[in-house]
């Protein structure tokens, strides 16, 4: 017998691969309806919900959502649901999902209230504004952008996201069940972390608000401090 959930899936991946072989981009409005097939877990427009853990998309830097999409289908990022609904799309009609969320421009949910000790949260916030230079650990905000928001074209956001969620991707690289492009410089920063720094980093991020405007910066002032595949050096000129 077929679940609920994926018969649900076996009708989206019917909606979605009607345009996944089509030559021509397909027009916004079209996009909207093939995007039902995402929004009906990553939340309306792709926004997500700041108690749950599918994580937002609207507004996310193209290149950094393209490359999750490549990865989730071709298995470097482990989600089975997903997967299957990728798995017959074109790298043309993913880049051009990846390009309608990140289009998006939708406000952001109130954050979370941070459920950890005062002194964990204070370490957190260190550890994002300066990282800790002994072990040579960069501060998150070095790569993530000042405000945090993102530099474009594929560093995302770590605003705006659920703390389960959050924990979740810096376990998985620590484990190596989520690996990006070589060198993956997420793996080195999430395993000179210690797991209750995790923990602490997780739940301070989620209850930050967002700034308004929450757009990705278009670059760092300075060079990446350790090397990202997949993500060209953006300085500043
Ligand atoms: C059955 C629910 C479900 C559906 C349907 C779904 N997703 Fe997801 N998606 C998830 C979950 C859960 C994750 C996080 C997985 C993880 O833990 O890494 C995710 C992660 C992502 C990410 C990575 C986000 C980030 O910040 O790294 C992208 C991009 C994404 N999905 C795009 C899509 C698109 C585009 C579609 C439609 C073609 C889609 N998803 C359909 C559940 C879903
Ligand atoms: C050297 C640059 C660099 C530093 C330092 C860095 N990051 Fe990242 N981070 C990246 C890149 C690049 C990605 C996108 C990787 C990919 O393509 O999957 C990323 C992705 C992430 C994601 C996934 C977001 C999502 O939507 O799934 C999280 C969470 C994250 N970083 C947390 C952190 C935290 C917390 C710190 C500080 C302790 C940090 N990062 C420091 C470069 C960096």
């Amino acid at each position: 017998m077929i679940g609920r959930l994926q018969a649900l899936l076996l009708c989206l991946a019917l909606a979605l691969t009607g345009a996944g072989t089509g030559q021509a981009a397909p027009v916004s409005s079209e996009m909207a309806q093939r995007a039902k097939a995402c929004t009906g877990c990553h939340g309306e427009r792709g926004r997500a919900a700041p108690d749950g853990y599918y994580p937002r998309l609207a507004g996310k830097p193209a290149g950094y959502l393209y490359e999750q999409l490549l990865a989730f289908r071709d298995g470097r990022r482990r989600y089975a649901l997903m997967a299957h609904l990728l798995e017959p799309l074109s790298d043309r009609f993913l880049r051009d999902l990846a390009e309608y969320f990140a289009s998006l421009d939708l406000p952001y949910d109130l954050p979370q209230p941070a459920a950890a000790p005062a002194a964990a949260l204070e370490r957190a916030r260190q550890l994002v504004e300066h990282g800790d230079e002994a072990r040579r650990l960069p501060a998150c905000r070095a790569c993530h952008g000042a405000r945090l928001t993102g530099v474009q074209p594929a560093v995302p956001s770590l605003l705006g996201l659920p703390r389960d969620y959050l924990n979740a991707q810096l376990g998985a690289w620590r484990s190596g069940t989520r690996v990006a492009r070589a060198p993956d410089c997420m793996a080195e920063v999430a395993r000179r972390l210690a797991p209750e720094e995790v923990g602490a980093l997780s739940a301070w991020l989620a209850s930050q608000p967002v700034l308004v405007p929450a757009h990705p910066a278009p670059n760092l002032p300075k060079p990446l401090p350790l090397d990202c595949g997949g993500e060209p050096a953006a300085v500043a000129p």
